[in-house]
């Protein structure tokens, strides 16, 4: 008897393990895929190039989660979304690369975020298109951002939804989706999204475009960016109007770089300084202890401005800076929690 419910409860565990753990591994994704990723971390002047040929219809989702449900999602109509409560904050993620909405990354931060906050926490799940190789993903950013900012527009035309208090938040590609997105919602019903956060946005093909092609600071009242994987799969250089450079904005202390990327090695591994942006924002929501101070020349040169020393917030407790004050260096651990563990009244130098 002992023996049946033992080999039961390892069952039991090695099932609700394997379904915790909703990321895709190296063994799942095409060979290109597979190369493009070693491509993009060996790389920092790419030469990977767009490949537009195959445009297709984008299917869109807009997942609905709320306190009183953690677990089960309602998946809203686009057209008729009622069940967003509009006396209520809303927050939208969107994720990544290779990543869908139950991606571990993302369903932690919708918990975070629930813990919080009593807000209409939506995932916008691209994953038919995030699914696909880097070079075709990018191509369909202009036509997946078109049909958010619709929703966007419905939501506030329709619902009352205030869009200067929705906070959306992109890891990714799903940072430079939120950038261009919040762009079309300013051309098509003339109103600003009131926070982006970007964690991590895209460089490969991104770096150097005009801004209108990708996040950057006018997209929102305010953006705040958390950069990690700076020269690989992040975007290099300030694009927010507050930059964050945690350990200086690349190799994430914690991270080796995965040069045989074995066929069960999961997409936060092989990705590790890309998806700490991630972590770090998941771990923020939660306590607002990673404490940023000001830095002149990040990321050349990372060293606390001691002229004019400022601390903040970096994460979700992040608040506006002035234009002179909007670069931040800190250091992180290499374990999580992965903050120093200050608050902003007793803060210290990095
Ligand atoms: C996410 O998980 C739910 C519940 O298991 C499932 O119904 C849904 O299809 C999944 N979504 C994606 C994009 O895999």
């Amino acid at each position: 008897m002992r023996v049946i419910i033992s080999v039961f409860l390892i069952i039991v565990l090695v099932f609700t393990t394997v379904s915790c753990s909703d990321d895709i591994t190296a063994g799942e994704l095409s060979k290109e895929i597979v190369d493009q990723i070693k491509h993009i971390q060996t790389h920092f002047v790419t030469s990977l190039k767009p490949d537009c040929q195959n445009m297709q219809q984008v299917q869109l989702d807009f997942i609905l989660y709320k306190q009183d449900d953690y677990d089960n999602p309602i998946i809203l109509d686009p057209g008729d979304p009622n069940e967003i409560d509009a006396d209520k904050n809303v927050i939208l993620i969107m994720h990544g690369w290779l990543q869908d909405a139950n991606s571990s990354g993302i369903i932690k931060l919708k918990n975070a975020y629930l813990d919080r906050y009593d807000a209409n926490v939506i995932i916008l799940d691209w994953s038919q298109i995030a699914k696909q190789a880097y070079t075709v993903a990018y191509c369909h950013m202009q036509r997946m951002s078109i049909q958010i900012s619709k929703f966007l527009c419905h939501i506030s035309s329709n619902l009352g939804v205030p869009l200067n208090e929705v906070h959306v938040v992109g890891y990714s590609l799903g940072a430079q989706l939120a950038g261009v997105s919040a762009q079309y919602v300013k051309s098509k019903c003339k109103k600003q999204i009131g926070r982006i956060t970007g964690l991590d946005p895209s460089g490969p093909l991104f770096q150097n475009l005009p801004e209108r092609r990708r996040l950057d600071k006018g997209d929102a009242g305010f953006v705040d960016v958390i950069h990690t994987d700076q020269m690989k799969f992040g975007y290099s250089g300030s694009t927010g109007s507050s930059d964050f450079y945690p350990n200086c904005g690349q190799a994430q202390p914690g991270c080796t770089t995965v040069k045989d990327i074995a066929d069960d090695t999961t997409l936060p591994e092989i990705m590790c300084s890309h998806h700490r942006s991630l972590d770090y924002m998941i771990e923020s929501v939660g306590s607002d202890h990673f404490i940023g101070v000001t830095c002149g020349m990040c990321p050349r040169y990372c060293r606390p401005n001691i002229i004019n020393e400022i601390y903040t917030v970096m994460g979700e407790g992040a608040t506006p800076q002035s234009r002179n004050n909007n670069k931040f260096y800190l250091t992180t651990k290499n374990v999580p929690p992965y903050s120093e563990g200050w608050t902003l009244s007793g803060a210290k130098l990095p």
